[in-house]
């Protein structure tokens, strides 16, 4: 096989958590300033601030798409201060590894993930710690890598 392992094979051939969720407590959109594609994410939040659902749609590449699809499956059933604290570090250690130069992919993932608790939380009058700073339109790009796409 290639640059990429079953895991993320496995993320990409069959993301879970794909599409759109009626009503969701919180939105977010994110285009990356590296390769230019998009991703939505869409989640749902309980009365006890836990993430309920948590969906995705992407005009990006297959390592995003599984990233996506990892990451969403990571904080289903976590409270927002957990989902917080993971990082696109982590949802690629749990893919066990993706190519330097699609680092950026899983970014837009994370980006795209905190900007709807972003809007979750401006929505119900939330902060959060992990927040702190967040700028939803930013182009936070220190952890990207290079794409040749
Ligand atoms: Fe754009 Fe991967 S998301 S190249």
């Amino acid at each position: 096989m290639g640059l990429y392992n079953d895991t993320v094979m496995e993320n990409f051939l069959n993301p879970k958590n794909v599409g759109e969720i009626e009503n969701p407590d919180g939105v977010g959109i994110y285009g990356s300033p590296v390769c230019g594609d998009m991703m939505q994410m869409q989640i749902k939040v309980d009365e006890n601030d836990v993430i309920t659902d948590c969906k995705f749609k992407t005009f990006g590449c297959g390592s995003a798409i599984a990233s996506s699809s990892m990451a969403t499956q990571m904080i289903i059933g976590k409270t927002v201060e957990e989902a917080l604290k993971i990082t696109n570090k982590d949802v690629v250690d749990e893919l066990g590894g993706l190519p330097a130069v699609k680092i950026h992919c899983s970014v837009l993932a994370d980006h795209a993930i905190k900007s709807a608790i972003y809007d979750y939380a401006q929505k119900h009058g939330k902060t959060y710690k992990g927040l702190e700073g967040f700028d939803p339109n930013a182009d936070d790009d220190d952890e990207h890598g290079t794409c040749g796409l």
